[in-house]
């Protein structure tokens, strides 16, 4: 074959995109029964804000993006995440002067040149949500809140939350110079991955899956002993907002995540049958983020959950036909134009109108019809058109009634 997609990217073909629309549609309602809107922005934006923003020593920044120079000499990239954009948007539209609180959602696809494997693609699709304005912890609460409803609206199985602080900024620098010098001594011991981080990212060597680190880190500084009060205070009055709503979670204080511009409250949601990529959603505090992207200082939160893992984790319905599909059934080619018609009527009366273009036999549509699932087909032959009427065929049942024409419409207005 010539043409193939490239590697790591995916067709969404018909057969899935039912599967697709319906969870677009639970994010849709339950994000708007919160008072979240939509907002869309550019597939791709200028390098830097994304240098800047999720961190120059993170993996998405030093080797997944990808960036070309256009014409005009500046660096561009295809967006990696979708929080920066939308912090830019939020800056550069200056929509902290429309409202105090803006809570915006988005669904869309980004781009990261990761080793592909089960769950994780090139080109991916998150849904996220991402409000601006308020440092206080029922927003942390909130935001978590709208994740887990949408993930049990969804019927997802066997997900876990974890949840962390990472403190205010100060907080986070001091324990990164901690947990340096801890592991500096440490250093011939590190992976080779691991040294790399302890100079470029040392939060980052917490994540190690190798278990001769891992008991290294058992006795490493935690980030809990350079909370300040607040932070303390802050973290605390979160998770007696998620104990009131019911919401489980499990503490998880070397969970860092992938990008650095989080501040104190961060959580991932993790689905047990998904395999070694197993986050289906990830998200914190992002306060000091538009102040860093040249707005003034603002306290932001969200999250973005992955749509390709959400999807192969759970079993919602694939092509399931409308209750009130109706199959077409024309077979005099001059009455074409007649029967165009009708099922325009038909589709005015809210039924799903499926029609034959292939000039095939009775029996050929009507296997089609059984196919796709339809109810009823209405047929018209040369002695219907003759008479005036058509056929009704009860699907399921088999049963056959003939109608005139003009009452067609009486019979399916319910
Ligand atoms: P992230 O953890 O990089 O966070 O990505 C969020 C989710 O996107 C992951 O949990 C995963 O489900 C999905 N994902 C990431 N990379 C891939 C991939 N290569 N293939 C398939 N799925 C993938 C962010 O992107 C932050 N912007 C989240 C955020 C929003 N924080 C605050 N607001």
């Amino acid at each position: 074959m010539t043409h193939r997609t490239i590697k790591g990217t995916h067709d969404i073909l018909p057969e899935d995109s039912v599967r697709w629309q319906e969870l677009e549609r639970v994010i849709h309602d339950v994000a708007a029964s919160y008072g979240y809107s939509e907002i869309r922005t550019p597939i791709f934006e200028n390098t830097n804000l994304f240098s800047r923003s999720i961190g120059e020593d993170t993996d998405i920044v030093s080797k997944e993006m990808y960036s070309w120079k256009d014409r005009s000499g500046g660096s561009l990239t295809l967006r990696p995440e979708l929080t920066a954009p939308v912090a830019r948007a939020y800056i550069q539209h200056n929509l902290g002067s429309k409202s105090p609180l803006q809570r915006m959602y988005y669904i869309g696809p980004l781009f990261r040149r990761e080793r592909p494997q089960k769950g994780r693609q090139r080109q991916f699709h998150q849904f996220g949500i991402e409000t601006f304005g308020s440092g206080f912890p029922e927003q942390d609460a909130e935001i978590i809140a709208v994740g887990n409803t949408i993930f049990s609206e969804l019927g997802l199985k066997d997900i876990s939350l974890k949840l962390n602080s990472l403190g205010s900024s100060t907080c986070r620098n001091k324990y990164t110079k901690a947990l340096k010098d801890y592991l500096t001594p440490h250093k011939d011991s590190l992976s080779a991955t691991s040294q790399k981080r302890l100079e470029s990212n040392p939060l980052r060597i917490l994540e190690t899956k190798n278990p001769e680190e891992q008991k290294l880190i058992a006795d490493a500084p935690s980030i809990t002993d350079f909370w300040t009060a607040d932070d303390k205070e802050h973290f605390s009055t979160v998770q007696n907002l998620l104990n009131g709503l019911n919401i489980l979670y499990e503490l998880d204080h070397q969970m860092v995540r992938g990008l650095d511009y989080y501040t104190r409250t961060t959580f991932e949601f993790i689905s047990g049958n998904l395999g070694a990529q197993d986050a289906i959603c990830g998200g914190g505090r992002y306060d000091g983020l538009v102040e860093t992207l040249g707005g003034k200082p603002t306290p932001a939160i969200g999250f973005a959950a992955g749509m390709e893992r959400i999807l192969l984790s759970m079993d919602i319905g694939r092509d399931d036909a409308k209750e009130n599909t109706v199959y077409m059934i024309n077979l005099v080619e001059s009455a074409s134009g007649q029967a165009l018609f009708i099922a325009n009527e038909l589709r005015e009366l809210g039924c799903y109108v499926i029609m034959d273009t292939l000039r095939r036999s009775l029996k050929a549509q009507l296997r089609d019809a059984n196919r796709i699932g339809a109810v009823k087909a209405v047929i018209m032959g040369e002695e219907e058109l003759k008479n005036k009427t058509v056929q009704i065929k009860d699907l399921s049942s088999g049963e056959q009634e003939e109608i005139v024409m003009n009452d067609l419409v009486k019979h399916f207005t319910v």
